[in-house]
């Protein structure tokens, strides 16, 4: 293991990481490359910036793997500043947006009290819940994280659909779908599917967007509604796109069971997480945790048992488990 010192301040710095992303794609540069190579003084006059401050980021962030730079100075994009632009397959520019923002650091600044004391962090830095905050309280902050959260289930639904075998389905409830970019790649896989996205009815308008662009709205529809009172019937597969663990155990109860009481007797539940695996070493669902942990209002990762305790008291049983590429499970139950 390296000198302590190393490691503590290895992990204090991941800070600079962070932020460093953040001031990049604020100031556009991964869009502003993605025209080609330029240097800091180039970019700084497009951007009137200060260009020593600006060359001092991009060699900061070449030395961790994002942009590279010639020997001549030019900075270029890479892989990973590539995901960052806005016409990136699979866009992570909102994550960074969201992650590096002075609204989740002031939640993240209540994390001390979140475990000395049990307050919820956002409640304690805003006053209102997490979902709240972004979706009635700060306007970018919605477009932040929900632009995360599409760019996520973007990945996860194409991973999902090319994995799972959707052809016995005919009408699928995508239950706390977001903006509906899951719904949008599973019925584009699956031409026999009719499908509905349900969420708050805030995100009604930018899933009809979604939908729209999609040339889905045939096939698609959205509703708005509260999960925890009920979630619309009759579908014979109810898909979650890591909703469960933003909650505790007895809110997942209920909303699970509300599911079960709306699905078609012969239907299924598709439960798409990162479950925590056993072992000490660094896994993502341990890092999720920690937002989980802030952000939420009793969300947590789980372990495979955890998940099978939590199913079994809504009167689910697991009848197939599957990992997907990117390492989460599909936890299909029935009744
Ligand atoms: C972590 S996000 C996951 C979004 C999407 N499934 C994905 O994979 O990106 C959780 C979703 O649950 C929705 N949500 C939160 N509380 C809800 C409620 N009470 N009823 C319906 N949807 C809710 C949020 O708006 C958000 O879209």
């Amino acid at each position: 293991m390296a000198p302590g010192f190393v490691v503590v301040l290895e992990r204090m710095l991941g800070l600079i990481d962070n932020k460093a992303l953040f001031a990049a794609v604020e100031l556009g540069v991964p869009d502003l490359l993605a025209k080609g190579p330029r240097s800091a003084r180039e970019i700084a006059a497009v951007l009137d910036a200060d260009a020593d401050a600006l060359d001092r980021l991009l060699r900061y962030l070449v030395c961790r793997d994002v942009f590279t730079v010639s020997p001549d100075g030019r900075y270029a994009n890479n892989g990973a500043s590539e995901v960052l632009t806005l016409n990136a397959p699979i866009p992570w520019r909102d994550w960074v947006l969201f992650f590096g923002s002075d609204w989740n650091g002031r939640i993240f600044d209540r994390l001390p009290q979140r475990i000395a004391e049990g307050a919820a962090a956002c409640e304690a830095a805003f006053g209102v819940g997490f979902f709240e905050y972004i979706n009635q309280r700060n306007s970018d902050a919605g477009r932040a994280f929900n632009g995360a959260m599409a760019a996520g289930a973007r990945l996860q639904s194409l991973l999902f659909a090319e994995t799972m075998d959707l052809s016995r389905y005919v009408r699928l409830c995508d239950v706390g779908g977001g903006t509906g970019e899951a719904l949008t790649h599973l019925l584009s896989a699956n031409p026999q599917i009719h499908g509905t996205v349900f969420d708050l009815p805030a995100l009604g308008s930018d899933a009809a967007t979604v939908l729209t662009s999609a040339g889905l709205i045939n096939r698609a529809q959205f509703l708005g509604g509260d999960f925890f009172d009920a979630v619309p019937t009759g579908y014979d597969l109810y898909t979650m796109f890591a909703v469960i663990h933003d909650w505790d155990d007895d809110c997942c109860v209920r909303l699970l069971e509300n599911i079960r009481d709306a699905m078609d007797p012969d239907g299924r539940i598709m439960v798409i997480e990162k479950v925590v695996p056993s072992g000490r070493g660094y896994d993502f669902s341990k890092a999720s945790d920690m937002l989980m942990l802030v952000l939420g209002d009793g969300g947590r990762e789980r372990t495979e048992s955890e998940y099978e305790a939590l199913f079994a008291r809504a009167g689910l049983h697991v009848c197939r488990r599957v990992v997907l590429p990117s390492l989460f499970d599909v936890f299909e139950l029935r009744v």
